[in-house]
């Protein structure tokens, strides 16, 4: 299976602005592209912090072929809200996430964040590739891309305008590397 990291950050590397949960600082020409490529994966991992700043958007969207997997340190917390068709709440690690999203038969799952989710599964080597927005902002503050302290080469797959000022980018980890 593979994992794709999906994330929209300003050109200083935050994914919120400022305080301000939510994505609702990216471009209308991304917002058109995430709807787009969303549609081509069977399963989609999200942070719990995540699912709780969008939770009523989140679950107003579930479908049964697209399983949603949130990551929380208290699955239990959740149990008013998962369903076992369409989304499920695990303390897993992302090895053991991956693992089990494969063996029941999924094949495209994206990464969606927030940063320390991101960081988690990166850190496991659990990202095959990551599709950057690139957005033309600058914040000075905000959640981080991916927190922590770590070195990871990537390689280049291809880049694209979204509008004229926005970059979509793609990744993937640098064979061999770390
Ligand atoms: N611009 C973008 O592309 C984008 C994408 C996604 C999200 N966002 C925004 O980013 C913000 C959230 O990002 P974030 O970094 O604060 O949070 P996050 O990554 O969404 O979620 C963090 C949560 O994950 C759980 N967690 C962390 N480490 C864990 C571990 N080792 N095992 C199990 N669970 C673990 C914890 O949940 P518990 O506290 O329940 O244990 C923690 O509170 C939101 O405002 C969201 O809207 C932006």
């Amino acid at each position: 299976m593979k994992v794709v990291l999906i994330a929209a950050v300003s050109l200083d590397g935050f994914i919120t602005r400022h305080d301000k949960p939510g994505s609702g600082f990216t471009s209308e020409a991304d917002k058109r592209y995430l709807r787009d490529i969303l549609n081509r994966f069977d399963a989609c991992i999200v942070g719990a912090e995540s699912f709780r700043v969008s939770r009523n958007w989140m679950l107003s969207r579930l479908m049964p072929d697209k399983l949603r997997v949130a990551v929380t340190r208290t699955p239990e917390a959740f149990a008013d809200v998962a369903d076992p068709d369409s989304f499920e709440f695990t303390s897993q690690s992302p090895r053991a996430i991956v693992e089990d999203l494969r063996t029941r038969g999924h094949h495209l799952c994206a990464l969606l964040g927030g940063g320390r989710i991101y960081s988690l599964f990166l850190q496991a080597r659990c990202v095959d590739e990551l599709w950057v927005t690139l957005e033309a902002r600058l914040f000075g503050s905000g959640t981080p891309f991916c927190p922590g302290q770590f070195d990871f080469p990537l390689e280049l797959l291809s880049h694209d305008s979204l509008d004229r000022n926005t970059l979509l980018l793609k990744y993937r980890p640098r064979q061999g590397s770390g």
